[in-house]
């Protein structure tokens, strides 16, 4: 080094180096992690990427696009999901400052792993209270055909019911002026809702939206029935991947007697149309009926998607099921008669009817159903808790 530096040319030469080095390796640094100059606003306090998920067009199975499915889509026309908003309500979902004393999101009791549902029979709210009823898997929740929300149909539209766990006294407690004001003081959110909506305005309608967008973002596309599907020419077909106990199963799905379970659990994202009475003793709970004030809707409730399903007991509005053995006995050999009963669960002269299955029958549908269970998207990392 010594006689290196003795030459006043070679100094020269190893600083002009130097500098050049060191201009290409903050370059560098700059293109591969930031879109932009700066890192953005959020980079160390959430697991959010620069250049959005997608969750705008992720890419569905060809049979996603029957008629069936895409007119069962309750998308309303100003609030189509995009990227960055969808990214906004994933944030948001997972923030526990969405409840008055910063302890409950609404992960809480919407858990990926479970199917976004809860283990629980009742949920925990922000101050130990139990919910009424059991929380909901809200997978495929945007392909309720009349868009109504909550196991009694209450919320007319997904963007009123997401507004209304902030609210709920049992749940979060909130009142949404106070979320706002205290979204407006987290340095990043200003930032995510300007990418969501074009500008830094936070306010309940785009609160509202861009959970929905992350609601109507839940999916299930790849689960083993996804993949029999798509190489299938229809739902009927034996599928290739299938065993045979799981093809058994699917065909008791659709046709055991007169008597199916696709009737209701119907297209193939498995969600009803109408809220029904699946023949549940009726107990203190009126469902629908309280709520329409119509007395055809006593007792019956959402008929929700059976994806995941088997990832996420308890079942039913008052989780009074906890396996899906339970729930196959409960339709095999327990549908009770009452006035209230659906009529799919009656023969042609009135009497109620019960799926009557045997041992094997009932082991193949459980084995139909376990096919519904999407691991990759119960770890889809789009879908999970941004905050680090
Ligand atoms: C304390 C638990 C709890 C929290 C927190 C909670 N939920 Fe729920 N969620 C429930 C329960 C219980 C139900 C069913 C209630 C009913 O039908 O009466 C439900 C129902 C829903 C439904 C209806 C699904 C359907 O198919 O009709 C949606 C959507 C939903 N929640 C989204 C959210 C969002 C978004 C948040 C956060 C803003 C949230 N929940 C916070 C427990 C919770
Ligand atoms: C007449 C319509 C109807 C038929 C037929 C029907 N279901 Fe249901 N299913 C419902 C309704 C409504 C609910 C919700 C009821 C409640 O919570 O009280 C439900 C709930 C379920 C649940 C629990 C879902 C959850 O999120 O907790 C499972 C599992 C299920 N059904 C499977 C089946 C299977 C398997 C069959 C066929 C053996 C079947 N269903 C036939 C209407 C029906």
């Amino acid at each position: 080094m010594k006689h290196f530096f003795t030459s006043r040319k070679n100094f020269t030469v190893l600083a002009i180096t130097l500098v050049m080095v060191s201009i290409t390796v903050s370059n560098c640094k700059k293109d591969s992690q930031f879109i932009e100059d700066e890192p953005p606003s959020w980079y160390f306090d959430l697991a959010v990427p620069v250049i959005p998920y997608n969750y705008e067009n992720p890419g569905l199975p060809s049979f996603f696009y029957s008629r069936q499915i895409v007119f069962a889509d309750n998308t309303p026309a100003d609030n189509p999901t995009t990227n960055w908003g969808a990214t906004l309500g994933r944030v948001l979902f997972y923030d526990k400052r969405l409840s008055i004393n910063n302890t409950i999101s609404c992960s809480s009791c919407h858990q990926q792993e479970f199917g976004f549902s809860d283990t629980a029979r009742l949920s925990k709210g922000f101050n130990h209270g139990l919910t009424g009823r059991h929380s909901m898997g809200l997978v495929n929740a945007k392909y309720y055909s009349s868009g109504k929300f909550f196991w009694d149909e209450r919320a007319s539209s997904l963007e009123d019911q997401v507004l209304q766990p902030i609210q709920d006294a049992i749940e979060m407690g909130m009142t949404i002026d106070s979320v706002i004001s205290k979204l407006q003081k987290i340095d990043y959110y200003p930032d995510l809702f300007t990418k969501a909506f074009g500008d830094n305005q936070i306010d309940s309608v785009r609160l509202s939206k861009a959970l929905s967008q992350f609601v109507r973002s839940l999916v299930s596309y790849q689960s083993k029935f996804d993949v029999g599907r798509s190489r299938a020419d229809s739902f009927t077909q034996q599928f290739a991947n299938f065993t045979p106990s799981e093809n058994r199963g699917k065909t008791i799905f659709t046709s055991k007697g007169t008597l199916t379970c696709s009737g209701c659990h119907i297209t193939d994202v498995f969600i009803g149309d109408n809220p029904r009475n699946n023949g549940m003793n009726i107990a203190v709970d009126s469902g629908v009926g309280a709520v329409s004030n119509n007395p055809m809707d006593l007792f019956t409730f959402k008929t929700p998607s059976l994806k995941n399903i088997a990832v996420r007991p308890p079942y039913m509005h008052n989780g009074a099921f906890g396996s899906l053995e339970a729930v196959i006995n409960h339709y095999s050999d327990s549908i009770a008669d009452h006035a209230f009963l659906d009529p799919h669960f009656r023969t042609p002269n009135g009497q109620n009817n019960q799926f009557n299955l045997t041992a094997q029958e009932k082991t193949d549908l459980i084995n139909f159903l376990k096919t519904l269970t999407d691991e990759k998207m119960l770890k889809d990392k789009k879908f999970n808790d941004p905050f680090l």
